[in-house]
């Protein structure tokens, strides 16, 4: 039989990487495209030699083409860290709108069914907690994360527009702090940033007083979220993440004993609109997908620590990003 033909942008970054992985073991043939502003192709190498795939360098803000039939397109390229989002907002904004624009009208042309990869940075810093999908969300449009949020808000309504004028099959995700292999350790996210202050032998970095909330996805909960929600009939945004909440200084702590690292918290100023808190409510992802994490924060936070210990010595050197604010992202 006739192999289904998946695109996957962003396919050379963390997620995207694990979603090529995931789509060849299903015995798809995984079309990656990445313009690899902020992802890396030592992610996706392995994959190289395999008939069933194949690497397209593009920026998906520019007209795409490809070739052939298309049965799915998982539009994963974009920015998401806010170190790599404050260093290139235009391009952020961009790929959220003219990418998702470019995007949909390929999907459109190919009757293929597409994917977004929404955030719970949607909610901004939000008002309730946990997070259900009703919840309209608290985003400052002018603030110096407005960039990545409105784009995200951008192409949910852009993406339901497609879906109820031109009757395109969509799927929207909206994705809560997500780790495991292949983040990269300077992009300014609390998890890295922790686990390589770790491994550096520097203090951990908190900022504020530790007293707001993240929920940890580990990534292959996440992408079996992702699939099924691909292969669901279900159009409506949903929220895929783990709702175990962790204060950051808590979190702080874990990493201290998981590292083994003799070194202390240290505090910083709280960054500009900072959600408090984060936590996704999986009701209807429990219901509609039959999907809940099943790797817990221990046994995801050990897989990943090995990962980062496995790097070599001159990806612990914190050269990116020294004159960005980090975020407890
Ligand atoms: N990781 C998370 O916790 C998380 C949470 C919420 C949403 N998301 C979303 O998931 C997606 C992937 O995030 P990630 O964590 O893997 O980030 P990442 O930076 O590791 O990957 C993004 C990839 O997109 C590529 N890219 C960016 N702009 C592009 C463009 N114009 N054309 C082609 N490629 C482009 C980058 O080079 C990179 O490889 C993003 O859309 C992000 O907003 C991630």
């Amino acid at each position: 039989m006739e192999r289904k033909r998946v695109l996957i942008t962003g396919a050379a970054g963390f997620l995207g990487s694990h979603l090529c992985d995931r789509f060849i073991k299903e015995d798809y043939h995984v079309i990656a495209m990445d313009n690899l502003i902020t992802g890396d192709l030592q992610n996706i190498e392995h994959l190289f030699a395999l008939e069933n795939f194949e690497f397209s360098h593009h920026d998906v803000s520019k007209f795409v083409y490809v070739p052939g039939k298309l049965d799915y397109i998982l539009h994963f390229a974009s920015p998401a860290s806010p170190i790599d989002y404050l260093k290139i907002p235009i391009q952020t904004l961009k790929v959220g709108s003219l990418g998702t624009h470019n995007l949909l009208g390929l999907a459109k042309n190919k009757k293929a069914r597409m994917i977004i990869a929404s955030t719970s940075e949607v909610y901004g810093d939000p008002s309730v907690n946990p997070q259900p999908e009703e919840y309209w969300g608290n985003v400052n449009p002018v603030g110096p994360r407005g960039v990545y949020d409105e784009a995200k808000r951008f192409q949910e309504a852009m993406t339901m527009a497609y879906h109820t004028f031109h009757g395109l099959e969509t799927r929207i995700v909206r994705i809560f702090n997500t780790y495991g292999p292949r983040m990269r350790l300077n992009d300014g996210r609390v998890l890295p940033a922790f686990i390589g202050q770790a491994l550096r032998g520097e203090d951990l970095t908190v900022f504020g007083d530790g007293s707001q909330t993240r929920s940890f996805c580990y990534v292959d909960d996440l992408v079996e979220g992702i699939y099924r929600l691909l292969l669901s009939d279900y159009a409506q945004p949903v929220n895929i993440g783990n709702p175990d909440e962790i204060t950051i200084g808590q979190f702080a702590e874990e990493i201290i004993k998981l590292t083994g690292t003799t070194q202390k918290v240290i505090y910083k100023d709280l960054p500009v609109d900072d959600p408090k808190q984060r936590r996704p409510d999986i009701t209807k992802a429990r219901a509609l997908l039959n999907w809940e994490p099943k790797i817990n924060r221990a046994e995801g936070l050990k897989i990943t620590y090995e990962y980062f210990k496995s790097l070599p010595a001159e990806a612990l050197i914190n050269k990116e990003h020294k004159d960005f604010t980090t975020y407890n992202r």
